[in-house]
């Protein structure tokens, strides 16, 4: 794991359409990020995440959660913590992972691991944000980007990003507004957190 010097190697958790992780890698081919995304896993088979990093060449891999629908097994993260840590991975993106990251892979990239919710946290964690946000008749919603703890979308936040929710807004209109911003939003904490990374080794 490096301290901060040269290309960022990513490695990515999704379980779904994995477009935070087309954001991140146009963001890398563009040249406005200085990354390189080294493996991407998912829980779900059929996830379109894996498709899109099969096209760009990336390897793309399923995790194996011994049949569990929604738990994420101590040994299926110690697996996965292995795997990320010989593909050389500095720092790992969850995006729009569905299982709860614990000590197993929280230990081996302390301060490395972070997520992407569609909410301005601490508001509205949990499954759905968008919808719980124009349930609950809020005037404004975002994104945040935050490290993982052992907590449901409770680590410190790095980035935030809000936008408005519109009196006609239904779940699915401000999903779309809210994930605008969330392709903003990822490249810029990889960045900072990099940067944080470079700070403390050179301080240390
Ligand atoms: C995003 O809205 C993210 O905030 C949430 O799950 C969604 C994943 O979208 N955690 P995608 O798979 O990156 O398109």
């Amino acid at each position: 794991m490096s301290t901060g010097k040269g290309t960022i190697k990513l490695g990515v958790l999704g379980s779904g359409s994995g477009s935070n992780m087309q954001a991140i890698l146009d963001a890398i081919e563009n040249g406005s990020l200085d990354a390189e995304i080294v493996l991407v896993l998912s829980d779900n088979p059929e996830a379109y995440i894996l498709e899109r990093a099969q096209k760009a060449g990336i390897r793309a891999e399923v995790i194996d959660c011994a049949g569990y629908k929604t738990r994420f097994p101590d040994a299926s993260q110690a697996a996965v913590a292995e795997q990320l840590k010989s593909a050389g991975v500095d720092i790992v993106c969850l995006a729009g992972f569905m299982r709860l990251v614990k000590a197993p892979l929280l230990e081996v990239f302390p301060q490395r691991i972070l997520n992407i919710h569609p909410s301005i946290l601490p508001a509205y964690p949990g499954l759905m944000a968008w919808k719980q946000a124009v349930q609950d008749g809020a005037r404004e919603s975002g994104c945040t980007v935050h490290y993982v703890d052992a907590g449901m979308d409770t680590g410190p936040t790095i980035l935030q990003a809000k936008v408005p929710v519109l009196v006609d807004d239904t779940a699915d209109t401000l999903h779309a507004r809210i994930q605008v911003e969330e392709h903003q939003l990822y490249p810029d904490a990889i960045r900072l957190v990099w940067k944080d990374i470079q700070s403390n080794a050179s301080t240390s």
